[in-house]
């Protein structure tokens, strides 16, 4: 294999790697590598790439095993591991900050998307370094986040979730509003805002208040990377440290397809 390329994209966040194709094995320690640039760099684009569902989900498992996505009504039929981000099928862009799958014990360490229909404009991908937001906060309020937890269910503001999928991921998980990246060490602030019913020793109103301010404050434009999608672009997005969104500002006579990859990760930890 070629030599692994990596060029950061913006100032706090984000690298595009090149030499690297995705649809072939790929050996020890180009792995390796790749893991230990999302850690560094939350963000990784690598571009150019043409893959089966079977190479996505071979590539995949450079940054963990894929794990079962809810919402599996949008899963792809013949590969349940990868969900359609599509909004033909009825979703509506995630244009709320957040982080994936924090209904989980052990949410995914990194969200991959895969870029098959791109619109002509908009669409965008933003990521938030909540590693950088964290340290912009004052030292009064990072200690207070660090004494704080959420518990965490499915989407309140859904209403086609299938009655399975409530049984399986809705029961309540209690996660550390900072973790730890257990690569580097670096804490992060981590809440998912509708995900979270509310803060330990909160109402939902005062916690759904504070977490909104926290993103207000915290998500300002020099902590962002924000994705403008070309066809063949791979998004690895570290969850650990990071929030993302979709942007909605395209034309929907046009068709954005991403296909979506989450793969397993360590149970959130705060360690002093
Ligand atoms: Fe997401």
């Amino acid at each position: 294999m070629e030599r692994l390329r990596i060029s950061p994209l913006h100032p706090v966040l984000g690298a595009e790697v090149a030499g690297v194709d995705l649809s072939q094995p790929i050996d020890d320690a180009t792995r390796q590598a790749l893991s230990r640039a999302l850690a560094d760099h939350l963000a990784l684009v690598i571009p150019g790439q043409a893959l089966t569902p079977a190479q996505y989900l071979a590539a995949a498992t450079v940054f963990g095993p894929p794990m079962e996505q809810h919402y599996s009504q949008h899963n792809m039929a013949d590969f349940p591991l990868i969900g359609l981000i599509w909004h033909r099928n009825g979703q509506r862009p995630a244009e709320q900050w957040h982080t994936d799958h924090t209904n989980r014990e052990r949410p995914p360490a990194a969200t991959i998307l895969y870029g098959v229909e791109i619109p002509s404009a908009g669409g965008a991908t933003s990521v938030a370094s909540m590693r950088a937001a964290y340290l912009e906060l004052s030292e009064d309020e990072r200690r207070r986040l660090q004494g704080l937890t959420t518990f965490n269910s499915l989407d309140r503001d859904r209403t086609d979730t299938r009655p399975e999928d409530l049984d399986k991921y809705g029961q309540a998980i209690e996660h550390p509003m900072v973790r730890t990246h257990p690569i580097h060490g670096s804490p992060a602030v981590y809440f998912h805002i509708s995900k979270a019913t509310h803060i330990r020793g909160m109402t939902p109103e005062a916690s759904q208040a504070y977490m909104a301010d926290l993103l207000q404050r915290m998500i300002r434009p020099e902590v962002v990377y924000r994705h403008a999608w070309r066809k063949g672009d791979v998004l690895v997005i570290d969850n650990r440290a990071t929030m993302h969104r979709a942007h909605g500002d395209y034309d929907r006579q046009e068709s954005r397809v991403l296909w979506r990859i989450i793969v397993e990760g360590d149970r959130p930890r705060l360690m002093g």
